[in-house]
């Protein structure tokens, strides 16, 4: 099977090199765990190093704000924008009354754009502003499922964050987006020490153990060769 390298130092390695291709993984975590710079980070390496076109979708954060993760470590976001290797696309808010057809919509929407630029990976940001949407579980497990099934068919490799309250035995907002999704990957922040674990990966071994990350200069690194006990993380 096909891996979709992560380009981001050490996750690949705990990964055994990447993501499953066409896979819809969940990257969860608390309030600043690193959700949005990870997956930025993922699209942009993935179009410098692989030429993978990529799109970064965005219920929460502003296109501003995507701008400044990718200038504060040096990613030339503009030139990948000019060679429509990179494109960020802002959703509007959605009207509760009228969900199912505006989704569709955007679903519509999304499909042209990853037809138009041949895109490979995708983020979603984040699934929580759009379960908000919805008023039952069983609602946000039916349109997670849809929208993953249709990034299966157009054989992106799709993140799709998840904003936890940062417990360590928490994987997803509403409970039910870690079961609908291939892969699980939760972020820990407990200051000073930021960690990573990969939590689930349908169809493929991974590391197990907890790895301490940090943020620099150049973005996400992990250390994949140290661990961080799963005990000393906050309950
Ligand atoms: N240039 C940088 N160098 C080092 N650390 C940084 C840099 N920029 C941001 N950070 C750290 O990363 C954190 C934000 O990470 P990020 O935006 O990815 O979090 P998030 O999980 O998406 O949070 P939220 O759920 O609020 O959207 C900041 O709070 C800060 O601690
Ligand atoms: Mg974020």
């Amino acid at each position: 099977m096909n891996r979709v390298p992560t380009g981001i130092p050490g996750l690949d390695e705990i990964l055994q090199g990447g993501f499953l291709e066409g896979s819809s993984i969940l990257v969860a975590g608390g309030a600043g765990s690193g959700k949005t710079i990870l997956s930025t980070q993922y699209v942009y390496k993935g179009a410098e190093q692989y030429s993978d076109p990529g799109i970064y979708i965005t219920l929460e954060e502003g296109t501003t704000n995507i701008w400044w993760n990718m200038k504060s470590f040096h990613w030339n976001i503009a030139k990948m924008q000019q060679e429509n290797l990179i494109k960020i696309y802002r959703v509007g808010m959605f009207n509760p009354k009228d969900f199912a057809q505006q989704f569709d919509t955007e679903i519509g929407k999304i499909k042209d754009m990853v037809n138009e630029m041949g895109a490979r990976r995708l983020v979603i940001d984040s699934t929580t502003a759009f379960g908000m949407f919805m008023s039952n579980d069983a609602d946000i497990r039916y349109n997670l499922f849809k929208l993953i099934n249709e990034m299966k068919k157009l054989n992106c490799t799709t993140l799709l964050l998840s904003e936890t309250f940062g417990k360590r035995d928490q994987f997803s907002r509403f409970g039910v987006e870690e079961f609908v999704v291939d892969g699980v990957v939760a972020l820990y922040f407990f200051p000073p020490v930021r960690s990573v674990l990969v939590k689930k990966m349908r169809g493929t071994d991974h590391d197990k153990r907890v790895h301490p990350f940090e943020i620099g200069p150049n973005g996400v690194e992990v250390n994949a060769s140290e661990q961080v006990l799963w005990e000393s993380l906050n309950k």
